[in-house]
């Protein structure tokens, strides 16, 4: 297996370069919205379908029997049992306005789990990478989750959904959060945010309302440094993910819980099948 994945990870990575060369030009050429989705904040450039096409066109080439679930609408079933899972461009709104933190993210699943992803930081050229049971890396460094700290002193990340009714229930959540930890940060970019906990730049993640292209490669990446990733169903009704450290997970999991992010029914809450459900 670890062969298989190695070389599906090979393929991500080059074909995550690629796309990168190609939203890095086409965004000197200048960016403006082309369409709207969920909400009116829900955006789409040109680059964003220009580097989901240039994807499925040279994923489908060099395995044209596996499936392609992309966000921008590529889609292929698979005959292999491998489905690529992708965000062309994760952080459009930081590349939108110039921030230097949006991704391409691939992963690659086979029978309903990560095996190979990576996620591939357009504006600062770094490149995360894991296959399943071989870790993760930066550019070739191993990646390993923060030591795990008190409460009070750790760092989380977080994000908003683009619907303005879920936003207002996780606005109150993170008021109730921020009264018990070191700080909280909203990067952008779920997929870098999911590496950032793997490579030790934060403590922990939470966001409601991720799609399975936001998390299949960075949770790939989490997972193998050392982090555990788990859905529970949100206080706004979508899965929410809970990405940390495993030694640290429960006890971020109960703040979680106490601060309103998620839907607790009686006194435990039950894990959902996440993002990733349903695809083959
Ligand atoms: C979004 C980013 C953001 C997260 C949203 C995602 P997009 O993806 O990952 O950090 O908060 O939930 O939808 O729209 O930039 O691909
Ligand atoms: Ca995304
Ligand atoms: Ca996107």
């Amino acid at each position: 297996m670890t062969e298989e994945y190695d070389a599906l990870l090979g393929l991500a990575r080059d074909v995550a370069h690629e796309a990168a060369a190609l939203v890095r030009s086409l965004r000197r050429q200048g960016v403006a919205v082309s369409a709207t989705k969920s909400s009116p904040v829900d955006i789409v450039t040109e680059a964003d379908k220009a580097a989901e096409s240039l994807i499925f066109e040279r994923l489908m080439a060099a395995r044209p029997g596996d499936g392609f679930l992309g966000e921008e609408g590529a889609s292929s079933a698979s005959t292999s049992g491998v489905t690529w899972v992708v965000d062309p461009i994760d952080g459009t709104v930081n590349f939108l306005y110039g921030i230097p933190q949006y991704a391409i993210s691939i992963a690659a699943i086979d029978r309903g789990e990560a095996v190979a992803g990576v996620v591939l930081n357009v504006a600062t050229g770094e490149c995360f990478a894991a296959a399943r049971g071989a870790g993760a890396t930066c550019d070739g460094r191993p990646l390993r989750v923060r030591e795990v700290v008190p409460m009070s002193q750790r760092l989380v990340l977080t994000g908003f959904s683009y619907l303005t009714e879920v936003r207002g229930l996780q606005a109150a959540a993170v008021v109730s959060l921020l009264g018990k930890v070191r700080d909280i940060r909203r990067l952008g970019s779920a997929a870098l945010d999911l590496c950032a906990v793997a490579d030790g730049r934060a403590d922990a993640y939470v966001e409601e309302g991720l799609k399975p292209w936001d998390m299949a490669a960075g949770g790939l990446v989490a997972t193998e440094a050392g982090a555990r990733l788990q859905s529970n169903p949100g206080v706004g009704g979508m899965p929410c993910v809970i990405c940390a450290p495993v030694g640290g997970f429960e006890e971020f999991f109960d703040v979680v819980a106490s601060c309103g992010f998620l839907k607790v029914e009686g006194t435990t809450a039950q894990a959902d099948a996440g993002p990733l459900r349903g695809v083959e």
